[in-house]
């Protein structure tokens, strides 16, 4: 295909073409191939960082022929063991085909290169940094994960639309360093969603509560994305404002569905959708999100496919798709997907030739297509890099030391007024624990606050009533309303004496400022 440049009015992002295809291949040279800003929406689960093999048992276990067809596949890309697997980046399936599996174990010496690392400091020193400090908090073998999630996450900000969408599924395990790795990436201002996905099966621990729920972090590529506000229908015990009545009489809402899911189940062995695969999501999570953050004919993408939970809901729902895994045992479940669901039936090139079973072809009027690591599809658009570009920064302004300290403040106002509180005008021992030292304005943490133009004497009570929440004046009322300020005359008398002593602390202020500035 002839390379295409930014000028070419006639230009078709490759993306478009590819509707409908596997590619069973590391994803991170396949997103590499795609072209900048093809995609609308990303939905990723990737594996979690969790540092085990996660296997699970094919409901059924591969047919004579499925075996025959994932052989033959394997074979036309040069596959004939687990070390020629390796060279290319697949996963090598077990050989009885009862079973599927992925690795979810992590170490610097398996897909993180090197260089790759040394040149992200220059590029993206956040995710860099993150890296390094994840190695210290958490050791090699997750900062490893975290950098091979943080190299697909570049490109797959790269190949998302202006107006696009990624989720990342992910949970307890890596979800703070995975929240800072997107922080980095596409900046805290695309933040929109932590949303929880709660459930109540698998095992339980009885040394700490039970862990019941994914996280997905949910990100824009900029504030100009597409989401379609989802709603939902509650079940109320009693009636409240929105409630309605239906026919059976039970109360009810329709509501905004909220950032914690907890009506969709997760599978279990006896849901009719479970393949086997092992840690399959169930369609209803992929379809809420392909409604809510994609529309019609937009493109779907899944880069960590596994069984296709993602391209089944895609299709389901009227949008194109495009899948990719490094599992030839995901391609094989996957096939079963399309043909065996109920509202799909559709077919892959290769059964399409084969005798009798174009009877079967009934809903699908096209077929999807698998490519292997040596058919990627050719990038069109130009090839400048477009990470996001973070400059390093300046050296912080640290918070300046008060020119005074607090002591030397609190004694040059007794000298001056005595031990009197500045709001209701109690005499107080000459002490900081009943005499304090307020803040005015309340401070800052710039250390800007810290100085004698912003203090005032305080008993205690008043101190604690005005904590950072009331002004001056609002003290000074509250002192009369709980009676340490005996009558509106004294109120008003107290005021006054304040704002003297004020003036008099900034006056002073005034006068030492210039001399004590280089302390
Ligand atoms: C958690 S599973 C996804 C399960 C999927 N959501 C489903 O419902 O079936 C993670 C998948 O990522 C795939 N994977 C891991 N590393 C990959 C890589 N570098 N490139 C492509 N796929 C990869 C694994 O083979 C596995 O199928």
């Amino acid at each position: 295909m002839a390379l295409q440049t930014s000028q070419d009015t006639t230009a078709r992002l490759n993306a478009e073409a590819l509707h409908g295809t596997i590619f069973i291949t590391d994803n991170l040279p396949f997103l590499k191939a795609l072209d900048t800003e093809s995609i609308d929406l990303i939905c990723i689960d990737p594996p979690f960082g969790k540092k085990q093999t996660f296997t699970g048992n094919l409901k059924p276990p591969l047919s004579k022929d499925e075996q025959r067809i994932e052989q033959e596949l394997m074979e036309s890309w040069g596959v004939n063991d687990p070390d020629s697997a390796y060279e290319l980046g697949l996963e090598y399936p077990d050989q009885a085909g009862t079973t599927a599996s992925f690795q979810d174990i992590w170490n610097f010496r398996v897909r993180v290169s090197k260089d790759w690392l040394d040149a992200l400091e220059g590029v993206n020193p956040a995710a860099w940094w993150l890296i390094q400090s994840t190695r210290y908090t958490h050791g090699d073998s997750h900062a490893s994960y975290i950098a091979f999630m943080v190299e697909r996450m570049i490109e797959i900000r790269r190949v998302l639309k202006p107006t696009g969408s990624v989720y990342l599924h992910c949970d307890h395990d890596a979800n703070a360093y995975l929240r800072q790795m997107m922080d980095a990436v596409f900046s805290p201002d695309n933040f929109r969603n932590e949303i929880v996905w709660s459930y109540r099966t698998g095992g339980v621990s009885k040394k700490y509560w039970p862990r019941k729920h994914d996280t997905l972090l949910f990100y824009v590529k900029s504030n100009s994305y597409s989401h379609n506000p989802l709603q939902e229908r509650v079940q109320y015990d009693r009636p409240f404002f929105t409630t309605q009545i239906d026919p059976k009489g039970d109360y009810y809402a329709d509501v905004y569905v909220r950032d914690v899911w907890d009506n969709i189940k997760p599978l279990i062995n006896v849901s009719g959708e479970r393949t086997g695969y092992p840690t399959q999501k169930p369609q209803a999570l992929a379809k809420r999100i392909i409604e809510a953050s994609s529309n019609p004919g937009d493109i779907v993408l899944d880069c960590f496919a596994g069984c296709a939970y993602v391209p089944v809901a895609a299709e389901l729902t009227g949008r194109k798709w495009i899948a990719c895994d490094m599992s030839p045992r995901a391609w094989t479940i996957i096939r079963r997907q399309f043909h065996k669901h109920p509202d799909l039936g559709i077919l892959t090139e290769g059964e399409l030739a084969s005798e009798g079973i174009e009877t079967r072809l009934e809903h699908a009027d096209r077929v999807i297509r698998v490519r292997g690591p040596q058919n990627l599809p050719t990038r069109t658009t130009p090839d400048a890099p477009e990470p996001m570009r973070l400059s390093t920064l300046p050296e912080p302004e640290f918070r300046q030391r008060p020119h005074e300290t607090s002591d030397e403040i609190w004694q040059a106002f007794v000298d001056e007024w005595g031990t009197r509180c500045w709001y209701c005008g109690t005499d107080k021992p000459a002490n900081r624990r009943e005499l304090q030292l307020d803040h005015i304005e309340p401070n800052k943490r710039d250390g800007t606050n810290d100085d004698c133009f912003n203090r005032a004497l305080a008993c205690a009570p008043c101190n604690g009533d005005k904590s950072d929440r009331l002004s001056v004046e609002e003290t000074i009322n509250l002192a009369l309303e709980v009676g340490r300020i005996a009558t509106p005359a004294l109120r008003d008398e107290a005021l006054a004496g304040f704002h003297a002593r004020h003036e008099w602390a900034k006056d002073r202020w005034e006068r030492i400022k210039p001399n004590r500035m280089d302390i």
